[in-house]
């Protein structure tokens, strides 16, 4: 049988129920560019286009939040040129992006250690969040600076602040940068890699997970489809027995 179109993919994510939260580890863009001969930059540049693309199919299909790993606290450490690039596209991104989240009604909203970004960047995260303060359609989190251990560590010295020992694991929760948010469903990984690389280490403590073997730029909105399709076919138990659960929608 011939593949299902983006159409028929779409129409069927459709009829289940979706993820409420899906987050991605987009990684790929560097082997991309190096098996086209072109500088890892080249990769960076189309992985913002395919930013662009799985935002878009995010929000027509309903999905409440789309949390990105842009950028961890561990990139820092790249050569300065790259560090740079990927500075330089996220500014271009923020820039060009408000129009169409304001069209979209997409909030959106930045995790990580936002203090150690450039001038240049904060000043238009910052813009783009406050002009998209008010959208409530779908939420668009990026991940910058972020590492999931560094976020437990700053949750756990303010939940201990605020409340003492005594501190529980709603307390943590509600310190963590991902406060307010949908709990974590669906974590995608492109690229053919199997590891969290220190994401939404919290977070992921019962989401599915989807490795897909494509390369980030190339991770359009088929793919996405792929692996919501793929959520919706699995039974999450959250510790009890599949006879404990109730199935509805499965049949
Ligand atoms: C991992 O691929 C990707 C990154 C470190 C950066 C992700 C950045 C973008 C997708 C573009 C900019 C972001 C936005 C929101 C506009 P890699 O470089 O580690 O790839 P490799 O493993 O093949 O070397």
């Amino acid at each position: 049988m011939a593949d299902p179109t983006v159409e028929q993919l779409e129409a069927r994510v459709r009829a289940r129920p979706l993820p409420r939260h899906v987050a991605i580890i987009m990684d790929g863009n560097g082997r991309w560019a190096e098996t086209r001969g072109l500088p890892r930059v080249a990769g960076h540049r189309e992985g913002s286009e395919a930013v662009r693309a799985v935002t878009r199919t995010a929000r027509r299909v309903g999905l409440e939040a789309l949390t990105l790993y842009a950028f961890s606290a561990e990139n820092w450490a790249r050569p300065d040129e790259e560090v740079g690039a990927l500075m330089q596209l996220l500014a271009d991104y923020l820039e060009s992006e408000r129009a169409e989240m304001m069209q979209n009604g997409i909030r959106l909203n930045a995790i990580g250690e936002l203090d150690r970004l450039p001038g240049f960047v904060r000043e238009r995260l910052d813009a783009a969040r406050a002009e998209t303060a008010g959208n409530d359609r779908m939420v668009l989190t990026l991940a910058l600076s972020y590492g999931g251990r560094q976020e437990l560590v700053h949750a756990a010295r303010a939940a201990a602040a605020a409340r003492g020992p005594a501190l529980d694991a709603d307390d943590l929760e509600a310190a963590l940068w991902t406060r307010g948010l949908p709990e974590l469903d669906l974590l995608v990984r492109t690229s053919g890699e199997r590891r969290i690389s220190n994401f939404l280490l919290w977070q992921c403590a019962y989401a599915e997970l989807y490795f897909s073997e494509v390369l980030w730029p190339d991770f359009r909105d088929a793919a996405l489809l792929e692996a919501i399709a793929s959520f919706q076919a699995r039974e999450r138990r959250f510790g009890l027995t599949g006879a404990q659960v109730a199935r509805p929608e499965r049949g």
